[in-house]
């Protein structure tokens, strides 16, 4: 053995119980009761007394230097990766996005050649698809022989896909065995907004949330949904935040179709109060934060199991670059920083009892690798998985800051949120890459994790 965590919790997502890890060339080889150190002289043991033993989480939502809002998003893959690590990450699905005219796989292999000699935890992708014209269509399915099988289309922004397109994509994704995400809300009623509000001199932050209200939100989860269940192929709601999605996401996996969600820590944590601050531009993300309500329904769809995933939308600005909205919420380039703060502020709300710390781990690392084709290789605590595992103490306190996080950019959304409990060990594939607060790892070592061809049929996973 290579490596022994002895005497931790162990906690999966479906139970908890006191035991040993055993790695060997970074897999997991062994769980159980006392595994015995001594015929395995040259394996690392680890003392894991107090302290709760879980497998690394998947971020399944990362905009990691992707070129948008005029500007590139702050944190490189290196210092993206980097900080995930030091946040219990120890998986990212990056987005690539499509160029007009250009083949799937060859997207996938121009981000590849970006994140690879950077990657500091393992990576996968999702395909931002813009034009499907001609043949290029066909190459949904060469991407997914290639390894990437979930895709996500866009109903906003100047590259938004058409409902046709959208449509047609879906179709083609239950053929191909992909799985597509959406971003939902409705363009032509946020640009309709927009230009009142401009006209009427309102541009502040708050005017970001204003134009983008529950209901523009709602009602394209309503209609993508909608056009899925036609075709009874699977869909995925990205970074859901409305209580009327919710809704039409429940009652969609009640009738027993395979409609799937996911929201942010940043929907659970903050409302749109936020965008009344003065530095309310910073949180400018789309879909904006909402009303309480709408956060509310959010919990109740996690307890409920409505909500299969938690991820990030990492996609963070400078400060300098999120000032060029000061006076015009048009202009403040739309995401938020969080790749650092998911596992921990999850696990935080499962030490405070909100949540238990099996529905956590089902949330940030079990479900997601059923979803997107990559179990049991990652999200699970199973011999044969990679040893992606991480060392979390209950007691520690912690107090989020620009300064003791591990990214590249200058501020953060989480500054000041007080967590209870944080990781104080990351492995990845068994190699220690975050110890005490510092990250231990190397930037190239992160490889592409190569995804299954997904099939969902109904709700379960
Ligand atoms: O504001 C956000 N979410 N920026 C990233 C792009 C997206 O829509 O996911
Ligand atoms: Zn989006
Ligand atoms: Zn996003």
């Amino acid at each position: 053995m290579d490596l022994i965590i002895k005497n931790g919790t162990i906690v999966t997502a479906e139970a908890t119980f006191k035991g040993d890890i055993a790695v060997k060339d970074g897999k997991i080889k062994a769980i159980g009761a006392k595994l015995d150190p001594k015929g395995h002289k040259e394996a690392t043991v680890v003392d894991a007394k107090g302290l709760l033993v879980l497998p690394g989480a998947i971020d399944g939502h990362t905009h990691l230097e992707m070129p948008f809002g005029g500007t590139i998003s702050a944190d490189s893959y290196e210092a993206g990766t980097r900080a995930a690590a030091c946040g219990g990450t120890t998986t990212v699905f990056d987005f690539v996005l499509q160029d007009f005219g250009e083949n799937l796989v060859d997207a996938v292999k121009r981000r590849d050649a970006l994140c690879a000699p950077q990657a500091c935890v393992d990576y996968a992708f999702h395909t931002g698809v813009k034009d499907l014209s001609g043949d290029l269509i066909e190459s949904m399915e060469q991407s997914v022989k290639f390894g990437v099988s979930s895709f996500k289309v866009f109903m906003v922004y100047d590259f938004g896909v058409t409902d046709g397109l959208f449509y047609q994509v879906l179709r083609k994704a239950k053929e191909v065995g992909a799985l597509i995400g959406v971003h939902a809300e409705n363009k032509e009623i946020i640009d309709t907004l927009i230009a009142e509000f401009k006209a009427e001199g309102k541009t502040s932050a708050w005017y970001h949330y204003a134009s983008r209200p529950e209901f523009v939100e709602g009602e394209a989860d309503f209609r993508a949904i909608q056009w899925a269940k036609s075709l009874n192929a699977p869909l995925y709601i990205v970074h859901l935040a409305n209580a009327q999605g919710m809704e039409e996401v429940t009652k969609a996996r009640d009738e027993g179709y395979p409609i799937f969600a996911e929201t942010c820590p940043q929907y659970l944590y903050f409302t749109n109060e936020v965008y009344k601050r003065e530095d309310g531009r910073n949180f400018v993300c789309s879909p904006p934060m909402k009303g309480k309500a709408s956060q509310d329904a959010l919990w109740e769809g996690i307890k409920r199991g409505d909500i299969t995933t938690i991820a990030t939308d990492h996609c963070p600005f400078q400060s300098y670059e999120k000032d060029w909205g000061k006076d015009d919420f048009t202009k403040i380039p739309n995401g938020c920083a969080g790749i650092e703060n998911m596992f921990p502020y999850m696990l935080s709300e499962a030490n405070k009892g909100r949540i238990t710390f099996n529905k956590a781990v089902e949330l940030c690392c079990t479900n997601p690798a059923k979803l997107f084709g990559c179990a049991p290789q990652k999200g699970m605590l199973v011999p044969g998985a990679d040893a992606d595992i991480v060392l979390y103490d209950p007691k520690k306190e912690f107090t989020v800051s620009v300064n003791n996080m591990h990214s590249d950019y200058d501020h953060t959304i989480w500054e000041g949120v007080k967590l209870k409990g944080y990781p104080v060990a990351t492995y990845s594939r068994g190699k220690l890459v975050y110890k005490d607060g510092e990250f231990v790892g190397k930037k190239g070592d992160g490889k592409f994790v190569k995804c299954k061809p997904v099939r969902h049929k109904t709700p379960n996973l």
